[in-house]
């Protein structure tokens, strides 16, 4: 019986002797080539940003411009410099996710190493594509109200107020940013100035005689009160508010459009960005961005970030249930959980790295956004794959760190401008 069940130990032997007769040495492996391997990533990963005429210093689109540059995309995937993305992938998981995976980074690498083969143009995938979203629907498109051609070099920051025409409340359900001149537009942010805060805007716009009025860190004022519409990068894809919901704009609204322009790559031109939105008359859920601050930051002395200190930490961590219908007038309510569906971060030039977690009340952490290099120029906002509730006693809480100890360094603190700081978190909320 037992021999009719099993291999007897004879058999067993005869088989491993079998195999190892007729299996091959495994075979080299073959190069990895551009068109096959390489082609498809890069156009995916940076096609969006370099190309002619893109915001890149140089355009890797065909072989050859791959080829050239290929020891510094090397280095520079390696450094995960580029693509930029700054948030930390073991934080959470993002939607749109930009950065290469290890085993992408790999394959760039290996192909540099094994000297960058050709290969056959007909083994190109089908059809390659960059990620070029649109909206599934635009219901409202606003542009800068003329041209403008940036004066400041390699960067300059601008601010556009930008009328609201509609007459009824509406929710913004979807956004996408164009920019105008693609070479010089670095990054768009767009932020919703509600009808009792327009004419302090209105005044710093008045103030300057050319188009728009400079601006840096915000759109100006005390920049604990702006709301994100949307954010855009070369690149960028559009943008849907969780399904449902949406943010709410009154009548008598405006819109700020902050550009980032950059002359790295290319010369001054003039430039009309427009932004295109989805737009809905109601939504079962009012999406709220909420920014996040200690209040006491914005009094005098109390951010500071004293001259000569290598690293400076500002921390801050509260339990929002107990006060949510206060902050935002009344449509969520207080002591009920409430869902985070993304979250950003802000802080200027000094910062160098900054998280956002939610502080269970059983004291366990779970981070919502981990930032580990920050880098002002490539900030924006991070979507989650898969949405956090916050209950009451938890707590969200926010730490940011900051370098002040550059020869000539003076005390810095909570600002609008270019020698200031800011630790600004936002998430997006619904109940
Ligand atoms: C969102 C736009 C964007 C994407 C996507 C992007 N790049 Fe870049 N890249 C830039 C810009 C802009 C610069 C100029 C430096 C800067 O502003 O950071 C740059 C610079 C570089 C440089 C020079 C680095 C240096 O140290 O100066 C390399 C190499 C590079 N990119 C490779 C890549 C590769 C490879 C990918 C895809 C895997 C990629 N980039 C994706 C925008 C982008």
């Amino acid at each position: 019986m037992r021999r009719l069940l099993g291999v007897s130990p004879l058999l067993a032997v005869v088989l491993l002797a079998a195999c190892g007769e007729t299996a091959e040495p495994a075979p080299p492996p073959l190069p990895l080539t551009y068109h096959r391997d390489v082609a498809p990533l890069v156009q995916e990963k940076c096609g969006g940003c370099h190309v002619e005429g893109g915001i890149a210093p140089f355009p890797l689109r065909t072989y050859a411009e791959v080829f050239l540059m290929r020891q510094a995309v090397k280095a520079a995937v390696k450094a995960r410099i580029m693509p930029p993305w700054s948030a930390d992938p073991d934080c959470t998981e993002y939607v749109q996710d930009r950065s290469l995976s290890d085993e992408q980074i790999d394959l760039l690498s290996r192909w540099v190493d094994e000297g960058g083969v050709e290969g056959d143009p007909a083994e190109a995938p089908a059809n390659i594509l960059t990620p070029q979203g649109g909206l599934p629907r635009v219901d409202l498109q606003l542009s800068m109200p003329v041209e403008y051609s940036p004066t400041q070099s390699p960067d300059e920051y601008r601010c556009f107020m930008l009328d609201w025409p509609e007459t009824e409340v509406r929710y913004v359900t979807g956004f996408l940013a164009t920019p105008g001149r693609a070479s010089i537009v670095h990054h768009i942010i767009a932020f919703l100035i509600p009808p009792q805060d327009v004419s302090t805007y209105q005044a710093l716009d008045d103030a300057d005689p050319n188009p728009g009025y400079t601006c840096f860190g915000g759109p100006g004022g005390r920049g604990d009160r702006v709301a994100w519409i949307g954010a855009w990068v070369p690149g960028g894809e559009g943008q849907l508010f969780p399904a449902g919901t949406g943010l709410q704009v009154m009548p008598g609204s405006k819109v700020v459009l902050q550009i980032h322009y950059n002359l790295s790559s290319a010369n001054a031109a003039p430039d009309r960005t427009s932004i295109a939105m989805s737009l809905a008359s109601s939504v079962e859920k009012r999406a709220i961005v909420q920014p996040w601050v200690d209040p006491r930051w914005l009094q005098d002395g109390g951010m500071l970030i004293p001259a000569g200190q290598r690293d400076v930490r500002h921390a801050f961590a509260f339990d929002l249930a107990p006060v949510l219908s206060r902050v935002t007038g009344g449509v969520f309510r207080d002591n009920e959980p409430f869902t985070v569906h993304g979250a950003g971060l802000h802080m200027h030039t000094l910062g160098t790295w900054g998280r956002l977690e939610i502080e269970r009340k059983t004291g366990a952490r779970e981070c919502m956004l981990h930032i580990p290099r920050w880098d002002f120029h490539w900030q924006g906002s991070y979507g989650f794959a898969q949405p956090k509730v916050v209950k009451p006693g938890d707590r969200i809480a926010l730490e940011c760190h900051w370098d002040n100890s550059q020869p000539g360094a003076r005390d810095v603190q909570w600002g609008e401008g270019t020698g200031d700081e800011m630790c600004l978190g936002t998430f997006l909320m619904t109940q």
